[in-house]
């Protein structure tokens, strides 16, 4: 419906309190860019187009954005000076595609807002044919920095004056205010707009003027009345905090109402994905492209970023999982640490104090206490004993560790790669493997275990002795 408007984006100011050297609109909250949801939201609404308009750290913007998105469908404008919200709708609209008929306009640093909000505002223009712009309104208590929202005897909107523009007690006590999401006919816009005068108090050109200009030419300007809640803008780091915050309970609504168990305090970031009937314990943190299967639990503590959980897994508290696949009905921790491209197969079983790196375990293999598999294969259903290392790092390169299927390794063995073990092979405890084992064949390398007998109670009392000597000097 809305594929002959075009959203302008307005996302060049800087972001000065902020106190940072990354754009204000590339401040993340909920693990994504501030400027993301807008722009979905533009997209979500119908919008054949967006326009983005960059200034202030426009390199990094423009590339975020030609990454994230369709480049054919958003697009970025540049406003070389931050002359005021006008004149970067000024920006906005010269990159406007010829076809256009409708301009939507409103913030980017308004993650809040949803594709619903928006879409109400460009509703609201066609049901009105007089009207040449539609606006969203918000009433509160405190509207204290806003634009208010100037009424005439008719109820009618006839200006929207700055807080340090206001006249008098009367303007001051207007608790309506501008959100700042705005639809207009394009040609009118563009008139509009070159009307602007930067005669107000920050010597700016004021988008806002445009309202009174519509009242001027005899046009009508009719406000959509909108959730004062979803229009926080994020000026400092105090309102970067309290928009992550409301943007992670979204989420967690979300996922509860697609009949996931999230538990008090566990963090889950947008881009994630989660299966039915999975339990999120607290405390766990769901970062990037994570995925969770259904039925799968993920307990206390664990740390997820771009994790890919089978269904039926069990991530047992205090695990760290990056980067990496665990399969099925596999069960890793408590405190097991997979880094990047690890492979967990179905129902393997990864236990305490277990590193992964860039190391596969197929169906049912093990390795269950306290080991370090680096650049590795295990083979299905083989073992892999407590205390275990991959020597996979001679100091200058990395070497691979191949264990085949069924094959068990004896408890605080060495296997110093390049190195491969056998199907069914046998590694005794404590060995140091240096050579390929083959498939069947008992590995062992230790020194040979003497017992001497009775001899205990000779060195103990020998041992004895000598302590009481060297007291008596
Ligand atoms: C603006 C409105 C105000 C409204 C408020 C809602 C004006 C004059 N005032 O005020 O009525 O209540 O938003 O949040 O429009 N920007 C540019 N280029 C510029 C200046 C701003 O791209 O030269 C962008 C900013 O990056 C930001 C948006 O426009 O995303 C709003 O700018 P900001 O300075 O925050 O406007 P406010 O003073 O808050
Ligand atoms: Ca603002």
């Amino acid at each position: 419906m809305l594929e002959k408007t075009t959203a302008v984006i307005l996302a060049a100011g800087q972001g000065t309190r902020m106190k940072s050297s990354l754009p204000k609109v590339l401040h993340a909250i909920a693990g994504r860019p501030l400027l993301h949801y807008p722009v979905r939201a533009a997209l979500e609404a119908g919008c054949g187009e967006v326009v983005v308009v960059v200034g202030h750290g426009r390199d990094r913007v423009e590339s975020y954005l030609s990454a994230g998105f369709d480049a054919n469908r958003v697009k970025t404008a540049v406003q070389k000076e931050q002359r005021g919200t006008g004149d970067a709708a000024r920006a906005g609209l010269e990159t406007v595609r010829g076809d256009a008929e409708r301009i939507l306009i409103f913030c980017g640093d308004t993650p809040l807002l949803t594709a619903d909000d928006v879409a109400a505002v460009a509703k609201k223009l066609d049901e009105d044919p007089n009207a040449a712009i539609a606006m969203a309104t918000c009433t509160t208590d405190d509207p204290f920095g806003y634009g208010r929202i100037i009424r005439d005897a008719g109820g009618q909107i006839v200006a929207i004056r700055e807080q340090r523009d206001l006249k008098s007690d009367a303007e001051r006590a207007i608790k309506e205010w501008n959100p700042a999401i705005y639809c207009a006919d394009r040609r009118f816009l563009e008139e509009a707009i070159a009307s602007l005068q930067p005669n107000n108090a920050q010597g700016e050109y004021y988008l806002t003027d445009i309202v009174a200009f519509a009242v001027k030419q005899g046009r009508r300007v009719v406000g959509v009345p909108s959730r004062a809640d979803v229009m926080d803008g994020v000026n400092d780091r105090a309102q970067l905090a309290a928009l992550d915050r409301a943007m992670c309970e979204r989420i967690v609504k979300r996922h509860r109402v697609a009949g996931v168990t999230i538990r008090d305090g566990a963090r889950i970031e947008d881009s994630v994905e989660i299966g039915q009937d999975a339990v999120i314990e607290s405390f766990a943190v769901l970062r990037g492209r994570t995925k969770v299967g259904a039925g799968a639990i993920v307990d206390v503590g664990c740390v997820l970023t771009n994790a890919d959980v089978g269904e039926g897994v069990a991530l047992k508290p205090y695990s760290v999982v990056t980067d990496s696949v665990v399969r099925a009905r596999a069960q890793v921790g408590p405190f097991s640490h997979l880094r990047p491209e690890s492979d967990v197969g179905e129902e393997a079983h990864v236990g305490n104090f277990v590193e992964l790196k860039k190391t596969r375990l197929d169906k049912g293999a093990k390795a269950n206490h306290l080991a370090y598999l680096g650049d590795g294969f295990v083979g299905e259903g083989a073992n892999v004993g407590a205390g275990t290392i991959f020597c996979n790092y001679d100091g200058f390169s990395k070497h691979v560790t191949r264990i085949g299927k069924g094959a068990f390794i004896g408890s605080d063995s060495q296997l110093v790669a390049p190195v491969t073990i056998g199907d069914g092979a046998y590694v005794g405890t404590g060995t140091t493997v240096t050579k390929d084992v083959p498939a069947d064949a008992l590995a062992i390398g230790r020194a040979k275990q003497e017992n001497k007998e009775g001899y205990a109670s000779r060195l103990k009392a020998r041992l004895k002795a000598q302590k009481e000597a060297a007291q008596k000097k």
